[in-house]
């Protein structure tokens, strides 16, 4: 396991996501009724970036070009507020917030939070962060082993998301579905939001066919394109797709988006889409 977050923190990528998660958490706490938030592959919940981070400057291209924006959409601008307000950022863009704080912080008292890092140091990073938030519980572990036993959350209300490092490239894509196969046996009615790595289009098939049959309902697929997507060894774009998502989920994320490929776009062929894969 060598996957390091702290050197990607806030970029194009995490913004993507970030945006995404919050148009969720927001849609999915307007009912008055509990929350479970899941998620398997945590990472350290905070970022310094004028350490790792700063080795590679890809928060250059992420969230620093949305840094002086004025007004933004819905949950841009909820997500803009969020990270201008992370921990000492008031002076300017020194840290990032990973997707635990972000979500803790849109969460309400009486929903509760799982979250599952495998490796040492993030683990202790988020045990320190949340020592003091008793909603929140880390766990040491695989996260697709811990998906499993969280489902079904005592709430009967979950949004789980899945983030893993793509350490083993493609063989990832089939973890996923496996274990979001197994995830809706235990617990139909979740909502799992899925990030995933764009390089080469064709290599995506297979999640796509899996994504769009196997009974899936309401998923909804969300992609940014800062770059042509033919490239096998670079970050082309990425994605995030939702499954059972909320009915307005498009409709929600759609002008956030557009101001995301205007201003992380790196070539003329910057490209967003939004589509339902399966809707009933
Ligand atoms: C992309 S990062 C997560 C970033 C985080 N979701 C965010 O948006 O702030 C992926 C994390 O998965 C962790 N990881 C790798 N293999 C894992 C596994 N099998 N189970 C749980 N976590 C794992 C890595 O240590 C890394 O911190």
């Amino acid at each position: 396991m060598n996957y390091r977050h702290a050197f990607h923190a806030g970029n194009f990528a995490d913004v993507l996501k970030h945006v995404v998660l919050v148009a969720l958490i927001e849609s999915l706490t307007r009912k008055d009724k509990p929350l479970a938030y899941l998620e398997t592959h945590a990472g350290a919940g905070s970022y310094d970036l004028g350490g790792d981070a700063s080795k590679t400057c890809e928060f250059r291209d992420g969230i620093a070009r949305l840094w002086d924006l004025g007004e933004a959409p819905g949950p841009l601008g909820r997500y803009l507020e969020l990270v201008r307000g992370f921990d000492g950022n008031g002076g300017g863009l020194h840290g990032y917030p990973g997707s635990p704080w972000l979500a803790a912080r849109l969460l309400r008292p009486g929903d509760r939070l799982r979250l599952a890092e495998l490796a040492g140091g993030p683990a202790k990073g988020l045990e320190a962060l949340f020592r003091d938030d008793r909603r929140v519980r880390v766990e040491r572990r695989d996260g697709y082993g811990a998906l499993r036993a969280w489902l079904p959350p005592p709430e009967r209300r979950a949004l789980a998301l899945v983030d893993p490092p793509f350490e083993s490239q493609l063989a990832e894509f089939r973890a996923i579905e496996t274990a979001l196969d197994d995830a809706l046996r235990r617990f139909p009615g979740g909502v799992y939001a899925v990030w995933y790595p764009i390089k080469r289009r064709a290599d995506l098939n297979p999640f796509v066919r899996w994504a769009a049959g196997g009974g899936h309902r309401h998923v909804l697929r969300i992609e940014l394109m800062v770059l042509p997507d033919n490239a096998p060894l670079r970050l082309n774009g990425c994605g995030m797709l939702v499954l059972n998502a909320p009915f307005d989920l498009d409709r929600t994320l759609a002008p956030s988006v557009r101001v995301l490929v205007e201003r992380l776009g790196r070539d003329p062929r910057a490209a967003t889409t939004m589509d339902w894969l399966a809707r009933d």
